[in-house]
């Protein structure tokens, strides 16, 4: 895995909330999955890509459904806390691998659909989220979909943030954890220069399990030209 410094602190940062915190949102599916099987379902997807996997509670969810799932991050701890976890769950079609978003190891056109949840806001620039894109658009075959979601600016942890390098915000209560927060029209945008945008909602997910209120995220289903 190809990796900067920058984005090394934020691997570090998230392998070390997996190390003390473990399952962070639970072992329940989130609500972006939820909504994303059905449409995946309709598609006939069978090659999925998930970006930003953490310990595969969406990746574990799509491949009991019979997926074929390649999952990737980039701290260590969480894809450790996946492999225990998922262990004895012989016969899912799944594969976790250490992987950066922006240089991703993975063959042009090789995914039917591309998923990625609460993720992409952690890019922390334009250029970072843009870069992101071109790889979800350079790993999905011609016609094929994403399901995104990324943090909104109605998200309740931004207050009393504090501006850092490239427009992210680094979270009051929790230092480290930097977060790009983007109008719904900019996030389409960029969407719109590389893709086909079927559909742009809010979703809500609470924060964690260690924190009782709701986070609020962009969610946009997308699809390659073909
Ligand atoms: C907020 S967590 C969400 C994890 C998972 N999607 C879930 O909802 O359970 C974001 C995850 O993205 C990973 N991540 C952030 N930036 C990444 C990058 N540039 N490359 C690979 N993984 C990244 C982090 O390590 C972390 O596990």
């Amino acid at each position: 895995m190809q990796i900067d410094n920058t984005f090394q602190k934020i691997a570090d940062f998230w392998s070390q909330r997996y190390r003390s915190e473990q399952f962070i949102w639970g072992q329940e599916p989130s609500p972006c999955a939820e909504d994303a099987l059905p449409h995946f379902r309709a598609w006939g997807v069978r090659r999925l890509l998930i970006l930003g996997c953490g310990y595969g509670r969406d990746a574990r969810y799509f491949a009991s459904e019979g997926i074929d799932v390649t999952a990737v991050d980039f701290a260590r701890e969480g894809l450790d806390l996946a492999q225990s976890w998922l262990n004895d769950q012989h016969g899912l079609s799944l594969r976790l691998e250490l992987d950066h978003i922006l240089t991703l190891n993975l063959p042009d056109a090789g995914f039917d659909a591309v998923f990625s949840h609460r993720t992409l806001h952690l890019l922390m620039s334009v250029q970072g989220l843009e870069q992101a894109f071109d790889q979800i658009h350079r790993v999905l075959k011609p016609g094929g979909h994403a399901c995104i979601s990324m943090r909104s600016p109605g998200d309740p942890s931004r207050t009393g943030s504090t501006q850092v390098e490239g427009g992210a915000a680094e979270l009051s209560f929790r230092p480290g954890h930097k977060v790009l927060y983007l109008p719904q029209d900019q996030v389409r945008t960029l969407l719109e220069k590389r893709f086909g945008v079927l559909e742009m909602t809010e979703m809500m997910e609470r924060e964690s399990m260690a924190k009782d209120y709701d986070v609020t995220l962009h969610y946009a289903i997308v699809e390659r030209p073909g």
